[in-house]
């Protein structure tokens, strides 16, 4: 199977061999894909090759498809009342403690049958096309209990198989103490250490491990000592840090070579500059600053200076953040975070391919590379962020094949 896409009016792509917010551009090129690999670029007057499928991109725009590297996408019921009460003036944390918030979504996981929540999953799974993502981070966390988690993976891992989105499944054990275990956090933890990853392990359920490190959830030392055990089992690290108080969650990130550690609105400098020592990649969420209805943004501009490469993603859940368009992300990176396009494609791409470990694979558009790309209807990359809360997407292309066309 081959595709062309003619005429691209305007091409931007990271690249390996370049640094960080640093693009490759061209204008009037020719991509040619075979057997879901990019084969080659052609400059403009170049003779073309045949192909099975041929697009024209005149006037348009092509980019990586996105890479959404935090994302809660299986879930049961959604939380809108819980959004109003914000309009009215309680905090996520009020609303949580008050038994709201991830304990309530778990309540109604626990409820509804595994056919039920996959068919909803399969449909955010066709959102997250329309957006132009071609690939996501999956977590579970919504189950808290060993099969209800496992219900949550096997969704995730189910649905890999039988669609183009490709999901890579993260353990969320850790998201919060449910209500059983309110009185006994000690037995929770050793549940998910005895009894849920290695079963998790076994069946190869998940790539990654992740924790809810925050006050009143789970504290440093207890997030330290689960995403050790998960490394045992090859699962390795991500974190829900710094996000409400810094609580050092970051520094802990860095010491145990985490691969990223997310959220960081209160991160502290020694956190910075510990992430940026040891490598780790801050995936930053400014839709859920946004959406919490806060002012104060994770400190983007500090990471960069110090050396950090930064991520940015929906974190796409029913709680904190209910969006999937990284477009829309786009934007509040820009006015918010005060980063230039040049930088959040990095982030929405090649970064965010590198915090998953598949660098070499995905995150930019050169040759040899897997085929995920994304044309949209803008003139020029500025205009993305500029023209706001829309749909850019013409096509998304996922290994080559077409997966979503814009009517
Ligand atoms: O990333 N912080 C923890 N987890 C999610 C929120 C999940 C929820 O509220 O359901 C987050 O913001
Ligand atoms: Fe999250």
């Amino acid at each position: 199977m081959s595709l062309l896409i003619q005429n691209i009016s305007n091409l931007y792509t990271p690249a390996t061999d370049l640094k960080y917010g640093q693009l490759r551009t061209m204008h009037k090129v020719h991509v040619f894909v075979q057997d879901g690999i990019i084969q080659r670029i052609f400059a403009e007057d170049e003779a073309l090759p045949e192909a099975d499928t041929v697009i024209d991109a005149q006037g348009k725009t092509l980019l990586p498809g996105f890479i959404d590297a935090h994302t809660h996408p299986v879930f049961w019921k959604t939380r809108e009342d819980e959004f109003i009460m914000r309009v009215q003036g309680k905090s996520y944390e009020e609303i949580a403690q008050a038994g709201g918030g991830i304990r309530s979504s778990v309540r109604r996981f626990r409820e509804a049958k595994k056919e039920e929540i996959k068919a909803l999953t399969r449909k955010r799974i066709k959102t997250f096309l329309e957006f132009g993502v071609t690939t996501i981070e999956a977590k579970s966390g919504y189950g808290l209990s060993t099969a209800d988690e496992i219900k949550a993976l096997e969704i995730i891992n189910e649905l890999n198989d039988e669609q183009p989105l490709d999901m890579i499944p993260t353990f969320l054990g850790a998201h919060e103490i449910p209500d059983e275990f309110q009185q006994d956090r000690r037995g929770y933890i050793d549940l998910i250490k005895n009894e849920m990853l290695p079963l998790i392990a076994e069946r190869k359920l998940a790539r990654y491990c992740d924790v809810f490190c925050e006050q009143g959830v789970f504290t440093v030392d207890e997030s330290r000592e689960i995403l050790l055990e998960a490394k045992k089992y090859g699962l390795d690290a991500r974190i829900h840090a710094d996000e409400l108080s810094p609580f050092g969650g970051a520094e802990m990130a860095a010491e145990i070579k985490a691969c990223t550690a997310d959220h960081l609105v209160e991160i502290s400098d020694q956190g910075i500059n510990d992430m940026a020592a040891a490598g780790v990649i801050p995936v930053l969420l400014p839709g859920t600053t946004f959406f919490l209805g806060k002012d104060d943004y994770a400190p983007a501009r500090k990471m960069l200076t110090a050396g950090c490469e930064v991520a940015l993603s929906t974190d796409f859940n029913p709680g904190s953040s209910a969006t999937q368009n990284l477009q829309l992300i786009w934007t509040i990176a820009a006015l918010k975070l005060k980063m230039l396009p040049k930088e959040i494609l990095w982030a929405v791409t090649l970064t965010a391919a590198r915090s998953l470990q598949l660098e070499t694979k995905i995150g930019s558009i050169e040759e040899g590379k897997q085929a995920d790309l994304l044309l949209l209807d803008i003139p020029n990359l500025n205009y993305l962020a500029y023209h706001y809360g829309i749909n850019h997407t013409v096509i998304t292309v996922k290994k080559g094949e077409i997966v979503f066309r814009n009517a």
